[in-house]
């Protein structure tokens, strides 16, 4: 595998690191806050303590999301194994704890190899260590790499391929960057892989107004946590009560969008910079779009998969894809 570190790490197979190491985080800010609508990556709300509010957010009564789409691997995962074929390699992109992949590898026929993909090497260690050692028939190969960027299979992962990408994270990303990821995914495990892709769906404008202002504050602490992150790491003075979490719906974009907004004017530093805000200005810190059934066959094929079967919960909460790569 050109461009990577091989590294022999039992009882894994081994650990391929590419070495990407992520955009600089104070970079990032100078760069963002100096915009004219102030934004950052949702990518930097994943450190430990945004991980762990992440977590906590699976697992609020509001956010529907987790559980839906766990009830729906469930209820579809015989399908899903079928569909991918006895022997299959499954590649879990982003893969976090491994906690959703669990329900694939315990239904798919003799699965091969196991290879999540993630950015975070301490955690995509232990994690592919736990699964390893719980699987002992599986083969599991981590590769740090930032998914969204081109990486190969090693090639003594076998067909079938199936990719695993839960959670509407797609959704985080914006339409155009959505389309390269699928790209890239599909020119990672090659023509004739599969992809089980999970995909949140437009509704009830309460019901999303709710999944991302919960009443316990567990969002807006996960947004927070981004100011705290940069007081933290890049000797920032923002003083967190003067800023408010707002998950906004933006109906004809079909996306929500995490805001921090300014409570006063205010003037910040960071990074070695400062930054005026006015009163009721915000910072954008994600988009999570929701889509249509049609929309993400749409993207789908855009970015050259063949939607193959789609999968909704019964009150069209959630959505889960099989998709074909052309
Ligand atoms: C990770 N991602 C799919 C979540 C979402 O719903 O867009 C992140 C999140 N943001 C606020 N709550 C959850």
């Amino acid at each position: 595998m050109p461009g990577s570190a091989v590294l022999q790490l039992a009882p894994l197979e081994a650990l391929y690191d590419y070495g990407h190491g992520g955009e600089d985080f104070g970079t990032a800010v100078r760069e963002g806050l100096s915009l004219g609508q102030k934004k950052l990556s949702a990518k930097f709300l994943y450190d430990a303590r945004g991980s762990a509010l992440f977590e906590e957010i699976c697992t609020l009564p509001e956010y529907y999301p987790t559980r839906t789409e766990i009830s729906l691997l469930e209820k579809h995962v015989t399908e899903i194994a079928e569909l991918a074929g006895r022997g299959a390699s499954v590649v879990e992109f982003g893969s976090g704890a491994s906690v959703k992949v669990r329900l694939l590898l315990d239904t798919l026929a003799a699965p091969d190899w196991y290879v999540p993909v993630d950015i975070s090497r301490q955690h995509l260690v232990a994690s592919a260590k736990d699964l390893a050692t719980q699987y002992p028939d599986l083969t599991v190969l981590p590769i740090c790499a930032d998914y969204t960027r081109a990486f190969d299979l090693p090639r003594s992962v076998r067909a079938p391929i199936l990719g695993f990408f839960p959670g509407s994270t797609i959704g985080n990303f914006t339409h155009g960057e959505a389309r390269a990821f699928l790209q890239q995914a599909a020119s990672s495990l090659g023509a004739g892989a599969g992809l089980v892709l999970g995909a949140d769906l437009m509704k009830a404008p309460d019901i999303l107004r709710a999944a991302y202002n919960d009443a316990a504050g567990v969002t807006a602490a996960f947004n927070l946590n981004l100011l705290a992150r940069i007081n933290r790491e890049l000797d920032g003075d923002f003083e967190l009560s003067a800023f408010r979490h707002e998950g906004r719906l933006l109906e004809d974009e079909g996306r929500i969008e995490m805001h921090l907004v300014s409570q006063r004017a205010q003037v910040v530093r960071a990074a070695g910079k400062t930054f005026a805000f006015r009163e009721g200005e915000s910072i954008h810190t994600e988009y999570s779009h929701k889509y249509t059934i049609d929309q993400v066959q749409t993207l789908a094929r855009s970015g050259g998969w063949e939607p193959v079967r789609s999968w909704v919960d019964d009150q069209s909460l959630f959505s889960i894809h099989f998709l074909a790569a052309r």
